[in-house]
Order: structure tokens, then sequence, then C-alpha cells
């Protein structure tokens, strides 16, 4: 099993992913929302590259069902229903709805690797499912942090080397590319506390002083959720369990 961390995917030919298995990290916030929708029962994610192609999504038949979901500059985008807090995906708001999600790295990164075999979608709070699953999957592994406007960001890399120091305690035989390596060392360092971690960032500082300070300690959580967001067709669901 080869692992591969690309720290970011925005330089990539979308061909460059036909046929491989990934995952997607942005773990301040989008796959922490997109982690939490699932779990509180949201029917799919639907992660898009642009507000327009959000409204034309929305504009449908099934308006009702849809909720038109995500940030600009870390901001809920005008005319939207919900911004990018984890906290806002209520059970009750969620439940049984589409969630189109457009966010300003995130979304963006799914989009990019739509043409891989198999394409899930990590953050903390589901991490400890990710890493059993992708033990058992044995295929190797593109691990996408979504980064910060085409470069590298610590909180994705951190999260990243967490997946990749687990999988190794649990399996023998792995390839690490040089950004696999890079990112377990960064994890190594980085310190007991993963909330402290995220705020000292770039982008944690600025979720702080946007007054998302409470969303660092959501996303820093471990294990909270077993769900395993699956991308296929153009849509996130919550993975079968009998896939
Ligand atoms: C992104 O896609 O860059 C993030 O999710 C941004 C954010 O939530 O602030």
């Amino acid at each position: 099993m080869k692992i591969n961390v690309l720290f970011s995917s925005q330089h990539l030919d979308e061909l460059y992913f036909t046929g491989k298995t990934a995952i997607v990290i942005d773990v301040l916030r989008a796959t922490t929302v997109i982690a939490t929708a699932l779990t509180n029962g949201a029917r799919e994610v639907i992660p898009v590259g642009t507000v327009d192609f959000a409204m034309k999504v929305s504009s449908d038949a099934f308006r009702s069902q849809t909720l038109l979901c995500g940030e600009r500059n870390t901001k809920k985008v005008e005319g939207f229903t919900l911004g990018n807090s984890p906290s806002e995906y209520k059970p009750e708001i969620v439940s049984g709805k589409s969630i189109i999600l457009y966010t300003t790295n995130g979304s963006k990164s799914f989009v990019k690797a739509k043409f891989c075999e198999n394409l899930f979608s990590a953050c903390f709070n589901n991490l400890p499912a990710i890493v059993k699953y992708l033990v058992a999957l044995k295929k190797d592994v593109e691990i996408i942090c979504a980064g910060t406007n085409g470069v590298f960001n610590l909180e994705d890399s951190i999260c990243a080397g967490k997946i990749v120091s687990e999988i190794q305690q649990l399996k023998k035989n792995l390839v690490f590319s040089d950004s696999a390596l890079a990112c377990i060392t960064l994890y190594k360092f980085s310190g007991k506390s993963i909330a402290n971690m995220l705020s000292k960032t770039e982008h944690g500082k600025l979720l702080i002083e946007n007054g998302f300070e409470e969303d660092i300690e959501v996303c820093a959580k471990i294990g909270t959720t077993d769900v395993i967001p699956y991308f296929s067709a153009g849509v996130i669901k919550k993975l079968d369990s009998n896939n």
C-alpha cells in the first residue's frame, strides 16, 4: 500500500485522479461540515466549484429538498441558508435534505478529484473510522489536503500525518512518499492539543477574528462520528455499511 499526500490539488489536472483511491481533508471546515451534516441525517452533500453552479443546482424542481450552504472568506454566502460552521448543521435543519456546498477550497477539491475510483471525506471527527476503512480496503491512497488557495496549510497536513501514522500502526509494508513522511513528522511535533494547534494556524486565526472560535473546538474533536462520507457521481453520501 502506497500513501502520498498532496498539499493542494489546484495545480493538478483532473485526469491525474482517474481510477485512484483518495481522501479529501479540509479540517477548517468543509470536511468537518460534511461529516456533521451526514451524521445528522442529511440525505447527501453536493460539493460544487462555483456559487453560480450552486444556484443552478438548487433552482430545479427539488428546491424544497435542497439547502444552499457554504462560505466565502469564512462567511455565509449572501442568499445561502447555512454558512460553514459545523454547529449550524443540526438534525432538525439538515435531516433528509440535499446540502449543496460551496466553499473556498474544500468543495472544489472534490470537484477536482471526481474521476477517482474511490473518494472519501476525512477530518479529525471521523478519523478513526476512515483509518480503519482504508486499512481494510488495501488500496494505494492519495491524501488530498484542500490547502489554502492552492498552497500548503498546517491543519490539513497535520490531520494527514495523524491518518498516515495510525495506518502505520495497523499495517506493515507501507510505502510513503516524501510528503507523507513530512506529514508524519509534522503531526509528531504538533503538540498534544489539536484545538490549540488549529487556533494558531493562519486559517484558525482568521476564523477567530471573524467570530468562529467555537468551530475550532468542534473541528478538533477526534472520533465523534463513524460516518464515512463517500463521493460518487457528483454527490457525497454516507457509505453503506454493506460496501
Ligand atoms: C474552505 O473550503 O476553504 C473552508 O472550508 C473555509 C472555511 O470554512 O472557512
